[in-house]
């Protein structure tokens, strides 16, 4: 494609300059012939008309070749500038300052031409003079050029300090923020986030306050929220901090920071500081943080402070929830839980109680492979996939879970690390059962450890199959796993 159109352009720009030069060769023939024609078929009483008539031929052709050597010396200039700058340089980093550098040297070549080609059909005149002299012809040169003059200046001054590049997230109070786009000698462009296109000129942009973000720079966002005075900080910066830190374009070099800003009039007020791999795309990322914050809330049971500085009484009742636990409805998925099926319903009732129906934003993850866990979750509402990494690989899905199916019981049951990164595949209710009130289960049902040891023993050896190499965590002898649930739940036979 670059090649086709260089060849495109090296045909044109061999037939225009042959053209001109053989336009150049053809004006000395006909320049001397028309002089002859002049001066033979006219007689000498005509000489003051031929006389005449020669000085104006005179004088079109060397404005005519003046035009022709320009056309050639533009033609030579912009292939030349195409060839070195826009195919050699265009993927080097020193492409953004070739723009401008190509255009000062342009404009200067073409200038230097233009007196030399001058002088050589005008040697009598001294263009140089003409314009150093000239008063008024500076003036009206001078305020002509003021505003180019000054872009260009202003733009070498941009170039020679490097503020930003191309790619840059810049921001200038008065005219907007977006992405630098384009610098030239003229001015900058830039594209906002609406995807429109604001063109600054140098000079403007040289008397103004730049906020730049470099690309390759990690850059840092701040955002804010509050909670109630009955939320733990400790629990709520904690639970922030986990939720952000797993958030796409975080980056994960620098721990996000949670802190409390102030204790405000309706509520602890904080602040999450968190660095961005791609800062061009802080609007989604700051809408997902806050997205994720509310998640965390609501299974956490953190709340946001409400403004309550009113001069009616505030009805303390919890607002609506569309996530209302219920002990009924977690009993329900429960007993329909095969693996849970020879408890009592007394068992099943008291397994309920000690579960929290926590809720999880698309996307999210709900256990993270490597990391230990003291809980196992039931799939209440959506569907889960189970995933895993191994070093330097992409994530891959092993299986999807859907209501009712139950995971983390890996890690719950044998204290080792998680063995795979379960997250939700659009929203999704998960129930978590915690050790503590799964221990007297177990204690109790001893069939209950077995079938699941059976599980796991069959999760495991999915990891085992030989077309599948994706094995996490060291694999143990599957006659054991009974054995090491009983050891680290403390059971006796
Ligand atoms: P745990 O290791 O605690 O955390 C990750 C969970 O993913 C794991 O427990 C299992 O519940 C689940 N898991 C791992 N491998 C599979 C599999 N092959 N099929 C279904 N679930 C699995």
């Amino acid at each position: 494609m670059e090649t086709s159109k260089l060849r495109n352009k090296f045909i044109f720009f061999i037939v225009f300059a042959g053209v001109i030069t053989l336009l150049l060769i053809l004006f000395s023939f006909v320049e001397g012939f028309i002089k002859d024609y002049l001066t033979n078929f006219f007689d000498s009483t005509d000489r003051r008309t031929v006389e005449t008539a020669a000085v104006l031929f005179d004088q079109l052709f060397r404005v005519l070749k003046i035009v022709l050597w320009m056309s050639l010396i533009v033609t030579i200039v912009r292939f030349v500038n195409h060839l070195v700058f826009s195919t050699a340089l265009r993927r080097s980093s020193s492409y953004e300052i070739s723009t401008l550098l190509r255009n000062v040297f342009s404009i200067i070549i073409y200038i230097v031409s233009f007196f030399v080609i001058f002088n050589s059909q005008y040697p009598n005149i001294d263009l140089a003079a003409l314009f150093t002299t000239s008063t008024i012809l500076g003036v009206i040169i001078g305020l002509a050029l003021q505003d180019t003059l000054g872009n260009l200046f202003s733009g070498l001054a941009i170039q020679a300090d490097q503020p930003f590049q191309i790619g840059d997230v810049i921001s200038i109070p008065t005219k907007g923020e977006g992405v630098v786009e384009q610098v030239s000698w003229r001015g900058v462009q830039i594209r906002t986030f609406q995807n429109k296109l604001i063109v600054i000129s140098n000079s403007v942009l040289g008397k103004e306050v730049v906020e730049v973000a470099p690309r390759e720079n990690l850059n840092a966002r701040l955002v804010f929220f509050n909670t109630l005075y009955t939320n733990s900080p400790a629990q709520t910066i904690q639970s922030v901090r986990e939720v952000v830190r797993q958030i796409e374009n975080v980056s994960q070099k620098i721990r996000p920071v949670v802190r409390v800003r102030t204790l405000g009039d309706n509520g602890i007020e904080y602040e999450i500081k968190y660095w961005l791999e791609d800062y061009s795309k802080y609007n989604d990322t700051d809408a997902l943080v806050r997205q994720r914050i509310w998640y965390a809330f609501q299974r956490e049971r953190i709340e946001f402070a409400y403004p309550t500085r009113t001069v009616y009484q505030v009805e303390t009742k919890p607002p609506e929830n569309v996530f209302v636990e219920t002990s009924n409805e977690i009993y329900e998925r429960l007993s329909n839980v095969p693996i849970f099926a020879p408890l009592s319903d007394e068992e099943t009732r008291k397994l309920a109680d000690g579960s929290h129906l926590r809720v999880f934003a698309p996307g999210e993850s709900i256990v993270r492979q490597g990391q230990k866990g003291d809980s196992m979750f039931v799939v209440h509402r959506g569907t889960v996939d189970v995933q895993i990494t191994e070093a330097d690989a992409e994530a891959k899905v092993l299986r999807k879970l859907r209501e009712g199916d139950f995971f983390g019981e890996m890690g719950l049951l044998t204290g080792e690390p998680r063995t795979a990164t379960v997250l939700t595949d659009g929203e999704a209710e998960i129930l978590e059962i915690n050790n503590l009130c799964l221990k007297p289960i177990l204690e109790e049902n001893p069939e209950l450890v077995k079938s699941l040891s059976r599980i796991i023993e069959e999760r495991r050896a999915s990891f085992d199959k030989p077309e599948d190499e994706s094995m996490p965590t060291e694999i143990k002898d599957k006659a054991s796993i009974f054995a090491s649930i009983k050891k680290f739940f403390g059971l006796t036979d």
